[in-house]
């Protein structure tokens, strides 16, 4: 079985949504690690309430961002983690984890990419006055939500739409479509990691 680690900085109510899919059995992949770069965030709670190991770090104690991806990476590699999913996590990726983790780091983001990028797309769709905004996961490079689109979903944003309603219906997509997404592609038996050619 498959080892994912998901990366979160807020509420994690996606990774809950992985969570809680494992344990009904409709998702093979063991989540080994929540990575997440602020301590005191909801989705650390979650994963001790699921008895997921958590590596929670404040970027500030560090000297760099290559110092703490280093430690992630050494973390990473110590579960044996095949995928990163990042859902909400706030950072780029750097060098170091694109390398090692090279077509196997995916991403979810509440636009319909390339529009929107970046933080709050949802209220950069309803400042735009767009008819259809979305969802897209997508493998993640070392731009700002510009990988390789794997899949999208369209939701209309209707007359008098708030940004809690449209929230809303973005995130029942997101709960339903990133585990489907997550179980196509770790099924499709591509990995070929060799932990023994780890840079760490
Ligand atoms: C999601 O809307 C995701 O698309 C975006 O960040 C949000 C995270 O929400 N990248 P949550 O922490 O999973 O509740």
């Amino acid at each position: 079985m498959n080892n994912i680690a998901v990366f979160a900085s807020g509420n994690g109510s996606n990774f809950q949504a992985m969570i809680d899919r494992v344990q009904a059995g409709n998702l093979a992949a063991n989540i080994a690690l929540l990575v997440c770069d602020r301590p005191g965030a909801y989705c650390v709670e979650r994963a001790k309430a699921a008895g997921v190991p958590d590596f929670a770090f404040n970027a500030k104690d560090y000297p760099s961002k290559a110092a703490f991806e280093q430690e992630i990476c050494q973390q990473l590699l110590k579960e044996q983690v095949d995928w990163i999913v990042l859902a909400g996590y706030m950072r780029l990726i750097g060098p170091a984890l694109l390398q090692e983790f090279a077509g196997r780091i995916i991403n979810i983001h509440p636009s319909l990419l390339p529009q929107f990028p970046g933080k709050d797309a949802i209220g950069q769709a309803l400042a735009a006055k767009v008819k259809w905004t979305g969802v897209t996961i997508h493998f993640v490079d070392e731009g700002m939500d510009t990988g390789p689109i794997i899949v999208q979903e369209r939701v209309r944003i209707e007359e008098g739409e708030t940004r809690e309603s449209l929230q809303r219906k973005i995130q029942a997509i997101e709960h339903r479509l990133y585990p489907e997404i997550l179980q196509m592609l770790l099924t499709r038996g591509e990995v070929k990691h060799d932990k023994k050619t780890s840079t760490y």
